[in-house]
Formats: structure tokens, sequence, C-alpha cells
């Protein structure tokens, strides 16, 4: 898998017409750790051209899920389909070549490299000899940041000099490098600061544009309704309510988040206090 060809997107074959078509379904999710019951029995679906939101309290189950999805932890039961056929995901790498890329809240991305060295990192051009073809890698990565709209000073500085939603942006770019399918963002905007994560926002909506799915997790739910089309609410490992945003507002969620929605509203405080790990 090489470069991104001039002006290439990660395009869709059938482009954002694709919207509305089913990408990824997690079907009956169960893992346990020892004695802790991570996920049970979740159903989570994203499609192209979709942003879906997963929230849910500390511990809930959010990590581990998008850990199936990438193939780090494989599911005790259940099944996990993707582009319409049921996969093993029994690695990273295997995730990686159906098209699932997920970008990790550490980022990955080496501070002391420039811009271009670290989208190609790993998958570096070559050049004549043993040289790299640095010309062609500069002006690919720079199209490709024009395109995804991320504003940065050079593709040339490196990384430790940029602002943490430029980070952020970049390697949100990295990861769509292998043509992706579908994009796992794990708490993309935590760090950032306003004018940043209205920068990372804008990125995640062209993604979904572009006709790729993306999951989001997050914990700042004014993000998750800026962004996303849907909301999956995971509550001590199961999936308690499937929302989409537009027919929903936060107050709901955060009932749905701890449980308040279930019981009686005199019951909901000791019920989530004593229920929840943390
Ligand atoms: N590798 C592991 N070994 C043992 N227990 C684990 C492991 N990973 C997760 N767990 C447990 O599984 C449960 C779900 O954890 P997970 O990390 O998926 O939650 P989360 O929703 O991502 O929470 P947070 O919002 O705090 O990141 C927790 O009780 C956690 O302690
Ligand atoms: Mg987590």
């Amino acid at each position: 898998m090489g470069a991104l060809p001039d002006g290439g997107a990660p395009t869709r074959d059938e482009g954002t017409g694709m919207a509305n078509q089913e990408l990824l379904r997690l079907e009956h999710i169960s893992k346990r750790f020892g004695a802790v019951q991570a996920l049970t029995d979740v159903e989570f679906t994203v499609d192209a051209g979709e942003v879906v939101a997963l929230v849910g309290d500390n511990g809930a189950g959010k990590s581990t899920l998008i850990k199936v999805v990438s193939g780090i932890f494989g599911p005790d039961r259940g099944t996990v389909t993707f582009d319409g056929e049921v996969r093993a995901l029994s690695s990273p790498s295997e995730a990686t070549a159906l098209g699932i890329a997920t970008v990790y809240q550490d980022l990955a991305l080496c501070d002391n490299l420039d811009v271009v060295a670290n989208l190609y990192l790993g998958r570096e051009r070559r050049g004549v000899g043993p040289f790299l073809d640095e010309t062609d890698m500069e002006r690919e990565a720079a199209t490709l940041l024009k395109r995804l709209s991320v504003a940065i000073p050079s593709v040339r500085i490196p990384i430790a000099s940029l602002s943490g939603g430029q980070r952020q942006s970049v390697a949100v770019a990295k990861a769509t490098m292998g043509r992706p399918k579908l994009v796992i963002l794990d708490e993309p905007t935590a760090a950032l600061g306003v004018p940043q994560t209205r920068q990372v926002l804008a990125l995640i909506r062209r993604l979904r544009d572009e006709g790729l799915g993306v999951i989001v997790i997050s914990h700042n739910l004014v993000d998750v309704f800026a962004v996303a089309d849907r909301l999956t609410v995971l509550r001590l490992g199961r999936t308690v309510a499937e929302l989409r945003a537009g027919e929903t507002d936060a107050e709901q969620v955060v009932a749905a988040m701890t449980g308040a929605d279930q019981t009686e509203v005199g019951e909901a405080f000791s019920l989530s206090g004593g229920g929840e790990s943390r």
C-alpha cells in the first residue's frame, strides 16, 4: 500500500453515495477479564459516512469495545461483521489491512521528526538508490493536509513545535494514509482548547463527508453533539441506549449513562452510586 496518488483521497468506490450503507456490525459481544465482565451482549453498528459517538461513564467498556474492533482483544462471544463479512480480527494488523484505523489518545507521533516523516513513517517512498523520495512525499503530504484542511505552518516543522490540535489533526490525517474505511478516535479532543477542538471536529466531519465511518469516544457531550450523527451509550458493559443526535439531548444521554432513565428518580442516585465500579 503506497502513498496517496496526487490529490488522492481515501476515495471510496462509490464516493459519498455510500452513506447509510452498513460498515460495521457488532452482535452479542461479551468480554470478561478475570472477575470483571467488561462487555455483556453488546450491539453496535456504524454506517459508511456516519459519525457514531461511543459514550459512557468510566469503566463502562468503551475502550474494550474499541479494542475488539481494532483487533487487540478477541471477544469471548459474539460476532464482528465488517464490510459485509464476519471477521475474526485476530490481530491489529488484520484490522488495519481490512481498513480499520485507530487513533489512540497518546497519538503515537514522533516529536522530533517533521510532519512529512511522521505521515510516511513505515510507508516511506524510495527514490533513486538508497535515498527516499523526499520531494514526492513532501508534495503528497501537503496535498493530503490541504484536502483535509489541516492548517500547519509547514510540513517540514517537527511535531514538537505544533499545537495540540495541529498534532491531533496530523495524527488523524496519518490514520487516513492507509485508505481506511473506518476511523476510530479515542478521546480526540480531551487535551485541546476551544479553537483546536473546533479544528479537530471539523476534520472528523470531513472524513465523514468523504464516506468514511467514524467512531468517536468522548466524555465531552458538547463535542459529541457537535459532531455525531448517532450515539451509543454503554453502561456497566451493556448497550443501554442507541440515540440519534438530532432526536436527543445531553440530559437524556446522561440519564442513560447513569441508569437514571431505568429507575424511579428517587432511587436513581443510590442505585447509580452503588452500582458503578468507580
Ligand atoms: N486488560 C484488562 N484487564 C483487566 N480488566 C480490564 C482490562 N481492560 C479493561 N478492564 C476492565 O474492564 C472494564 C471496562 O474498562 P474500559 O477500559 O473498557 O472502560 P472505559 O469505558 O474505556 O472507561 P474510561 O472512560 O475510564 O476510559 C473496567 O472495569 C476495567 O477495569
Ligand atoms: Mg477508556
